[in-house]
């Protein structure tokens, strides 16, 4: 039987934007103008409470730039330390050790795979200065304990929200917990402006160094107040990101739904561990992420190809190679064991769950999965 191929992710671009795109470009100012000035303003008052939101072109530049805003200094006089997951993308280690501070790698909580506190407190030595979590998924990290640890040890603490837009704990936004957050507008994040990122914060003088940082140190022109760089996003993107910010709410419910359709058609397939959502916890299923348990790499990758292969599913593996074995961190995380890292590396499978997808889609979704996980038993 020919089925269509039902794809991982599937980003939403339609004639709005290309209207959009066009009415930019017909008015001539296409870089860094009166669009991002708008998308800031309404991303602040949308998504994150209203707090100062600084727009660049890139997840990983509003990273970056917030890290080296954030003038990073050990007391102790060492290397800065910031601790961070091995389970995530490579640009949360990246960012930080870009600026010459020190990413310190600790594990994750095999059940909502975001950092475990008790390896968190493990990790601080007199150098750490902050720590950064990543909502990953969609899912908001542990942000009581997290904070309660970082309080009581006088570190920052920094969100890696590029997967986690509108993502909250008891209505509290995501972006809004530490002294900043940075957002993905990648094509297959939750909206997009093809490329984009943006940093949000509650901290006035934080949010312009990270304007002076994304524009060569300018506020006034060619007055230079610090050393910068060109992280600035175009009006074309932010015009695009305007548009998807109206429908974002719209996409995340779908999401939510779609989440709670696999929940319920999953939840009985023996070794098949669905996601976990703590109380008062809102997920936005940037991913939905599933562990075949018991499963060697070897194992899920075979499921994986199951499924696309027999059932036309197609599916993701975020992440196969934690970050503290990559080629690039790996120097960072010498003797660094984290076991629940490894193993949720090996059993992770990530399903559509995207806004496209349709009732047949998600039955299929699920018959699939069981099938493939009974064969493979
Ligand atoms: C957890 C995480 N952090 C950071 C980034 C970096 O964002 P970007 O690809 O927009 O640079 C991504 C995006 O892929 C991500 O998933």
């Amino acid at each position: 039987m020919s089925r269509e191929f039902i794809p991982a992710a599937k980003p939403i671009i339609g004639d709005e934007e290309r209207a959009a795109v066009d009415a930019v470009m017909a008015s001539g100012m296409v870089v860094q103008g009166p669009q991002v000035a708008a998308f800031e303003e309404e991303f602040s008052s949308q998504v994150v409470a209203g707090v100062h939101c600084v727009a660049v072109n890139s997840g990983t530049s509003a990273q970056h730039l917030a890290t080296l805003a954030s003038k990073l200094e050990s007391k102790a006089g060492g290397t800065p330390e910031v601790i961070v997951p091995s389970f995530t993308f490579a640009a949360t280690g990246n960012s930080v050790a870009i600026t010459g501070a020190r990413p310190v790698f600790a594990d994750i909580d095999p059940v909502t795979f975001t950092l475990d506190p008790e390896s968190v407190e493990a990790a601080i030595t007199d150098n750490t200065v902050a720590i950064e979590v990543v909502h990953l998924y969609g899912l908001p990290a542990n942000m009581g304990a997290i904070m309660e640890i970082a309080d009581r040890h006088g570190l920052a603490v920094f969100e890696d929200c590029a997967q986690a837009h509108g993502a909250a704990i008891n209505g509290k936004p995501v972006g809004t917990f530490g002294a900043w957050g940075s957002f993905s507008f990648y094509p297959t994040k939750n909206m997009t402006t093809l490329e984009g990122g943006m940093v949000s914060t509650a901290d006035a003088e934080l949010a312009r160094r990270v304007r002076l940082l994304r524009n060569q140190g300018m506020e006034k022109q060619y007055a230079n107040e610090l050393v910068g760089l060109n992280n600035r996003m175009t009006d074309v993107a932010a015009a695009v990101g305007r548009v998807q910010l109206k429908k974002l709410d719209e996409w995340t419910e779908r999401r939510r739904a779609n989440a709670t359709a696999l929940d319920a058609g999953l939840a009985a397939v023996p070794g098949v561990l669905t996601p976990a959502v703590p109380d008062g916890y809102r997920h936005v299923y940037h991913q939905y992420t599933i562990r075949l348990e018991g499963a060697s790499g070897a194992e899920r990758d075979a499921a994986q190809s199951a499924l696309r292969e027999e059932w036309q599913v197609g599916t993701g593996v975020y992440y196969p190679i934690p970050n503290h074995r990559l080629e690039s961190l790996a120097p960072y995380a010498e003797g660094v064991e984290l076991p629940n890292t490894e193993l949720v590396a090996r059993e992770c499978l990530s399903l559509p769950v995207h806004p496209s997808l349709s009732q047949a889609d998600l039955d299929r979704i699920v018959q699939a999965v069981a099938a493939v996980v009974k064969a493979g038993a």
